[in-house]
C-alpha cells in the first residue's frame, strides 16, 4: 500500500490552555495531539486563564512551553486595547496579535472603536488575527481601507462573512482567512445530536453556509482546527443542568420536554471542540471522495499558514500517511487531554503513520517518541 509523504502540517489556531487551565490540556498533551494529527508546528492562542497581554506573561508562558513541547510552537499576543506599549516589546517573540470582537471563552472582547489604533500600533510585518462574525467582519474591512496592514480573519464560517472577505480580496486589501474543520464537516443539523459537544464560537452553520465554504475553497488561505479542549465533565455540566431543567419542567407540566432544551442559551457552557487529531483524517477522507485534492490539503495546511505567518520548516520535517487506512474516529486513542471528539462515530479513510521533526522520528503508530522539551519555539 502506497505511503504518502507530506510536509509537516502547520495549525495556526490552537488553544493549549497552559498555563492556567491545564486540567483541559497542557503543552505536552496538546503538542502530542499535534504530532499524532500530522502537525509539526502549531500556533497557540493567548486566551489563557490570565490572558497573555504583557511581555512578562508571554515570557513566563514560553518558559513553561520550553520544558514540555514535543512539536514546534509559536505564540500570539493578546490585547483588549490597553497594552499598546507592550507591542514593540514582544514583536520578536510572537507570530501575530489575536483580538476578539465577539464573545468567546474568557472575557476577552475588544471594543471595535479601538481597532484603528491597534491596526496602527501593532508591527506591520506581523498579522493581526481577528475573531469576528458577520457585522464585525464588515467593521474590520472598513478600518482596513484606511489602515492597510495584514489582517487574518480566523474561522470564517458563514456565506455572508466569506463573501465579505472575497470582496475585500478583490479590492486588493491585505486580508487572509481560515476555516475550521467543524465548519466544513458539520452543520447546524448536527447540533441537536451533539448538544454541548457541538457548541463552539462561531457556531455550526446552515448547510447553505457549509456548501458556500466548500465551493469557495480557493478563496480560503488555510485550515485552522481551533483546537479548543474542554473536559467531558465541563461539557456535561451543562447537560446535567439541562436535564434537571427538563425534569423540573416535566414535573410541572406532566409532560416530557423535547431535546430542544439543548438550545436554551446558557452562560456556563464552555464553547469549543478539539480538532488536532481529526482534521487531517477528515481532509484525507474528503480527498478520497474527490471533494478536494491532496494539493489543496498541502496548500491549506502547510503552504498557506507558512506564508501568512512566515514559518519556514526544515525539509526533514515531514509526515507519512496511509491514504487507504480506514478507521472510526471514536476508536482513536486520543492524545489530547479532553479525550473526546465532535466527529465521534464518523468513518474516515487516511491516517498519519509517522511524523518526523528535523529528521527525528517523533511519532509512530499511535506512540509519541519525542521527549518533553524537544520541540522548538518559533521564531
Ligand atoms: O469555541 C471557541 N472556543 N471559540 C473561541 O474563540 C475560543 C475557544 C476556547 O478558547 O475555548
Ligand atoms: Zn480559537
Amino acid at each position: 500500500m502506497a505511503i504518502l509523504r507530506l510536509p509537516g502540517l502547520i495549525d495556526p489556531h490552537v488553544h493549549l490552555r497552559d498555563p492556567g487551565l491545564t486540567h483541559k490540556e497542557d503543552f505536552f498533551t496538546g503538542t502530542s495531539a499535534a504530532l499524532a494529527g500530522g502537525y509539526t508546528t502549531i500556533i497557540d492562542m493567548p486566551n489563557n486563564k490570565i490572558p497573555i497581554t504583557t511581555k512578562q506573561l508571554l515570557n513566563e508562558k514560553i518558559k513553561i512551553a520550553k520544558e514540555k513541547i514535543v512539536s514546534d510552537v509559536g505564540f500570539y499576543f493578546g490585547s483588549m486595547g490597553d497594552n499598546l506599549d507592550e507591542f514593540e516589546l514582544v514583536a520578536d517573540k510572537v507570530l501575530g496579535l489575536k483580538i476578539y470582537l465577539n464573545q468567546t471563552t474568557g472575557n476577552f472582547t475588544l471594543d471595535s472603536h479601538k481597532l484603528e489604533q491597534i491596526f496602527k500600533a501593532f508591527p506591520h510585518n506581523l498579522p493581526v488575527l481577528i475573531h469576528a462574525i458577520d457585522e464585525s467582519t464588515e467593521q474590520v474591512i472598513q478600518v482596513l481601507h484606511s489602515v492597510k496592514r495584514p489582517v487574518h480573519i480566523v474561522h470564517v464560517s458563514s456565506k455572508f462573512q466569506l463573501g465579505k472577505v472575497i470582496e475585500a480580496k478583490n479590492n486588493n486589501l491585505p486580508i487572509t482567512c481560515g476555516v475550521t474543520p467543524h465548519n466544513l464537516f458539520l452543520s447546524e443539523a448536527d447540533q441537536q445530536r451533539l448538544g454541548p459537544f457541538g457548541m463552539m464560537k462561531p457556531p455550526l452553520r446552515s448547510q447553505k453556509d457549509v456548501e458556500f465554504l466548500w465551493k469557495n475553497l480557493m478563496a480560503i488561505d488555510c485550515i485552522e482546527s481551533d483546537h479548543a479542549p474542554h473536559t467531558t465533565e465541563e461539557k456535561m455540566k451543562s447537560e446535567v443542568n439541562n436535564l434537571s431543567l427538563r425534569a423540573q419542567r416535566s414535573n410541572l407540566n406532566g409532560i416530557a420536554t423535547s431535546s430542544a432544551s439543548w438550545r436554551i442559551p446558557r452562560n456556563d457552557i464552555p464553547y469549543g471542540v478539539p480538532g488536532l487529531e481529526t482534521t487531517l483524517p477528515l481532509l484525507l477522507t474528503a480527498v478520497n471522495e474527490q471533494k478536494l485534492s491532496i494539493e489543496d490539503v498541502i496548500r491549506l495546511c502547510s503552504d498557506g499558514p507558512s506564508s501568512i505567518f512566515g514559518i519556514k520548516q526544515d525539509e526533514q520535517t515531514y509526515i507519512e500517511i496511509d491514504p487507504n487506512l480506514k478507521f472510526e474516529i471514536g476508536n482513536l486513542k486520543f492524545h489530547t487531554k479532553c479525550g473526546w471528539s465532535p466527529f465521534d462515530g464518523m468513518k474516515v479513510k487516511g491516517k498519519v503513520v509517522k511524523t518526523y521533526l528535523r529528521g527525528e522520528k517523533v511519532f509512530e503508530d499511535g506512540q509519541i517518541l519525542a521527549k518533553p522539551g524537544s520541540g522548538g519555539i518559533i521564531p
